[in-house]
């Protein structure tokens, strides 16, 4: 049962203009290439984890609660690649001593977040679990790289997962989750693991920023989310029109209308708040559901499929009946 949403961003917008005063591209090809007028960005010193515990306190107030047993942060730009980031937002929320892990499965990490969390309390291990999604790939994009600079923004969204009856609004449905690590080259950052390391050489120059073949992931992710969603749907026994909005992973708007295209589906049905924030990774779903509500495009009783593609490759989508929650 989803019973509480909360996000934050941090405050510091950075309009297309800004990109195109020092890099060569322009307002209008990020506008008719991927609908980003703008995106957050984090101040020098501010980490992923400082966006985490904002979103997180959110959530929690949104559900009317001050404690969880457990709490996943899905990220790809941990405070340290050692220890996890989750236990030490957990104790600066005030969550001492609860179980408190990381997820990577980059921008599909909030779904895969969810998923795990969906899982420990259908195991009985946990009651409720707040689940963050957060991400600063301002960190680990490469400033001068225009192709990947002008996309990605910085945020953070977080949700509170409780146990439930599967009739009551906020009942999460079946998960469908996936990975292709054939592809696993086409998004990622080369330095910095065990496969550099290892060789005990520095890493080459540049090769600690994060990388995307653009033009195939454009096309797998259109594809998997698509996929994804038709597999999710057939298990929980749903048509697509019996699905009001779509909340699916802000990697591009071309990338939205194609989903769209390909699911025979009016565009109209999918949420998008790119223009506002770009693509922020494992933040981009609870930023989008937040966006939604806040506008009235999502109401409760509505029937809502969540749906992401990243890295790994990964992919994966949920439904659900939209809760009557405050948003914070
Ligand atoms: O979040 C997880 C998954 N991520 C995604 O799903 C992102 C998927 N990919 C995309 O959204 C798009 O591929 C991009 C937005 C990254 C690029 O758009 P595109 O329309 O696919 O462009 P492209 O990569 O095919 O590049 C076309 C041209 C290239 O120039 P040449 O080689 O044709 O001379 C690029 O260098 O556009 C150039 N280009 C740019 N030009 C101006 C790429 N980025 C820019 C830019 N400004 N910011």
């Amino acid at each position: 049962m989803l019973c509480g949403l909360g996000t934050w961003l941090p405050p510091k917008v950075v309009p297309n203009d800004e990109i195109a005063a020092r890099l060569d591209t322009s307002d209008e090809w990020i506008r008719a290439r991927t609908g980003i007028r703008q995106r957050h960005v984090v101040e020098p010193g501010t980490a992923t984890s400082d966006l985490a515990v904002e979103a997180g306190l959110r959530a929690l107030k949104s559900a009317d609660t001050d404690q969880v047993d457990a709490l996943v942060l899905a990220t790809t730009t941990p405070d340290r690649p050692c220890p996890a980031t989750a236990p030490d937002v957990a104790h600066r929320i005030g969550l001492d001593r609860v179980a408190a892990f990381d997820v990577n499965a980059v921008c599909t990490g909030f779904l895969y977040g969810m998923a795990s969390a969906a899982g420990l309390i259908a195991a009985g291990v946990a009651e409720r679990v707040l689940v963050i999604g957060a991400d600063t790939f301002s960190t680990i994009t490469d400033p001068d790289c225009r192709s990947t600079a002008a996309i990605f923004g910085d945020g953070a969204g977080a949700v509170v997962l409780r146990a439930g009856s599967p009739h009551e609004l906020g009942a999460l449905g079946p998960f469908d989750l996936g990975s292709d690590g054939a592809d696993a080259d086409l998004i990622m950052v080369p330095a910095g693991g065990s496969r550099q390391r290892s060789t005990r050489r520095p890493a080459a120059p540049g090769a600690e920023f994060f990388t995307m073949a653009g033009k195939a992931v454009f096309r797998k992710a259109i594809f998997q989310m698509a996929g994804s969603a038709q597999s999710v749907l057939q298990k929980a026994g749903l048509r697509l029109r019996d699905i009001d909005k779509f909340v699916i992973h802000q990697a591009n708007a071309r990338i939205l209308n194609g989903v769209a295209d390909m699911l025979g589906q009016p565009t109209g049905k999918f949420v998008r708040n790119i223009e506002q924030v770009g693509n922020t990774a494992a933040a981009s779903v609870p930023l989008a559901l937040t966006s939604a509500c806040e506008s009235g495009e999502l109401r409760a009783g509505q029937r809502v499929l969540l749906g992401a593609f990243g890295g790994g490759l990964t992919w994966g989508s949920t439904v659900l009946r939209w809760p009557d929650i405050e948003i914070l």
